[in-house]
């Protein structure tokens, strides 16, 4: 595997490899991996011959500097499990090469609507550092491929509707999120809970699926009713809610249409930990 630390070096060793090899597939991600991305990674040699991971704690996409210095870095390990999985580069940039004018003075790409609302009310600015971030790294690589977690599921919408309004010749694959036993998703962020924490997080996904149910089973028309109460035993247990609601998978719009795809995305903090999730229904 090689470790490339700059744009230029990575320029010139994709010319090298497409002499001998044709697609590429990318798989971003902001480091300290777990099995969620190591299923993307897998997936990944599937349908293409250059794999490239490129990690990158973006800060053009955290709004809060304390979530930024609290991200997990765990370069050794990640190392390692990438060497071990076989995948040919490691693009492991710093911020001077891929912001060199300072995030301030960077050029952005912003998918308006959709970067607005839900997760973008609450975190202002996060949408436009993935997406510029996304396009640069699409920019630099022109990989065929492109994978990503259905746990952000609107990150996925987002980054959908940037390579189609923006003609990126580049497929989207996604993959369901991948969980623990109990149900937890898989987030880097986990590293942060407490043990105590890790006993409670569970509950975050078995309450979706308690909505989820009862939605199903349920009338629609007692949506709010639904919500209510899934929020209040959310708090019981000891979350601080951002978002839990059902939306239109496409618009995200708040959405009580049962003919309607749906979905149910939440995200909420335990102690400094904001967890996400969601589940479709229908
Ligand atoms: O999901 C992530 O890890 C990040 O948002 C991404 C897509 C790598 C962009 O920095």
């Amino acid at each position: 595997m090689y470790l490339i630390r700059t744009v230029n070096a990575l320029h010139k060793k994709i010319q090298l490899l497409k002499k001998t090899k044709n697609t590429i597939g990318l798989i971003p991600t902001m480091g300290n991996l777990h099995d969620g991305h190591i299923k993307l990674i897998l997936l990944s040699k599937k349908y293409a011959d250059i794999i490239i991971v490129s990690i990158f704690i973006n800060p053009m996409q955290f709004n809060n500097l304390l979530d930024l210095q609290n991200y997990p870095k765990t370069f050794k390990e990640d190392y390692q499990i990438l060497q071990n999985i076989g995948v040919n580069i490691m693009f492991f940039p710093n911020v001077n090469d891929i912001y060199p004018n300072g995030i301030k003075n960077q050029t952005f790409v912003e998918v308006p609507k959709l970067s607005k609302v839900v997760e973008g009310q609450s975190r202002p600015g996060h949408f436009k550092g993935v997406t510029t971030i996304i396009s640069k790294l699409f920019n630099i690589i022109q990989p065929n491929f492109s994978f990503f977690g259905e746990k952000d599921y609107q990150q996925l919408l987002i980054i959908k509707t940037l390579v189609k309004e923006l003609n990126y010749m580049i497929k989207i694959i996604s993959l369901p999120t991948i969980r623990l036993k109990n149900g937890l998703a898989l987030s880097s962020r986990n590293n942060n809970l407490t043990v105590e924490q890790k006993k409670i997080a569970p509950y975050l996904y078995k309450i979706i699926q308690k909505t989820s149910k009862k939605i199903i089973t349920q009338n629609i028309e007692n949506r709010k009713k639904i919500i209510d109460e899934s929020r209040f035993s959310l708090i019981k247990k000891g979350f601080l809610i951002d978002i839990f609601d059902i939306y239109d998978r496409n618009t995200l719009n708040l959405s009580s249409e049962k003919s309607k795809k749906i979905i149910i995305l939440a995200s909420a903090w335990l102690g400094k930990t904001r967890l996400i999730d969601n589940k479709k229904i229908f």
